[in-house]
């Protein structure tokens, strides 16, 4: 009996499932950058705010390709950073967890955005603690991994805890580049229970990445040079993953497990220190 090599390795490939998506979004009308919170930021280097725009714009045309519903908030003046979009709060169950920034430049976001959930019929709750949404929280699976050690409080997450009733997974943040969660961690199959997730080893504590080894023995491990671009602030629907388009060695892994890459360049949004996910934070009603 022979084996068909092509078809072996073929049939290994899993078959990806894309699933609907429901997420918000910040036009970048106010894009700049004037303030340093974060290593990407540097008020000395000009910005392009209708580069940013028409950046934004291809990200926000790609989701309506993929059939996302995509809700807008109205940016404001004044708050350059509200188009990172995915600080502004944590939404499960229909629940909005509002944020409440670390830096005092950013500190209005969390109201307005608090507005819109309203708006939309969001049941709201007034954050505690300080955090900055789903920057640093990722629902995978029916646990929430929770990220903490630059912005996002460890308290926090006994109150998501308590808000939501799902396990929450604290995980120890070490590298100032790394600074929020979706910046070291990537959800690849957003919705199923064992989904996968990808992920910067050296971006966190020995305890925290025995919890990622052994919780996600299949993780897809990026190299350092696309994140620090930013490719694993990415987006995925269970088979289309937006993700940066400089990130070619992460494209190249998800292509091999049956992922559906999609490139898109938000180079100028990434003087600010954010990439695809910052700009969108997803609403599960
Ligand atoms: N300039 C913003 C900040 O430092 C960038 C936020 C990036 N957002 C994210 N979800 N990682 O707060």
């Amino acid at each position: 009996m022979s084996i068909d090599l092509d078809e072996a390795t073929m049939s290994a490939v899993p078959t990806r499932i894309p699933t609907a998506r429901t997420v918000l979004m910040c036009k970048p009308s106010y894009f700049t950058v004037v303030y340093r919170i974060n290593p990407y930021m540097d008020p000395a280097l000009p910005t392009d705010t209708a580069l940013a725009v028409a950046q934004w714009q291809t990200l926000y045309d790609t989701y309506v390709g993929l059939g996302f519903d995509v809700h807008l908030i109205d940016p404001i003046e004044g708050l350059p950073d509200m188009v990172y979009a995915a600080n502004g709060g944590f939404v499960i169950d229909n629940i909005a967890y509002g944020a409440k920034f670390t830096y005092p430049e950013r500190q209005p976001e969390g109201p307005a955005y608090m507005d819109w959930f309203r708006s939309a019929d969001f049941d709201v709750r007034e954050p505690v603690e300080t955090n900055e949404g789903e920057g640093d929280f990722l629902l995978v699976g029916d646990v929430i991994l929770a990220g903490t050690g630059f912005r996002t409080a460890s308290n926090s997450h006994v109150e998501l805890a308590e808000i939501y009733g799902r396990p929450v997974i604290t995980l120890n943040l070490i590298n100032p580049s790394f600074y929020h969660l979706d910046t070291a961690i990537a959800v690849l199959d957003p919705g199923a229970a064992d989904g996968n997730i990808a992920y910067l080893p050296s971006a966190f504590d020995e305890p925290s990445l025995e919890i990622l080894r052994t919780r996600y023995p299949d993780a897809v491990i990026v190299s350092e040079e696309d994140a620090a671009i930013l490719g694993l602030n990415s987006f995925s629907d269970g088979y289309n993953v937006v993700i940066a388009s400089r990130a070619k060695d992460f494209e190249r892994q998800l292509r091999e497990r049956g992922y559906n890459p999609i490139g898109v360049d938000l180079s100028e949004l990434l003087l600010g220190g954010g990439g695809v996910k910052c700009c969108t934070l997803e609403l599960r009603r």
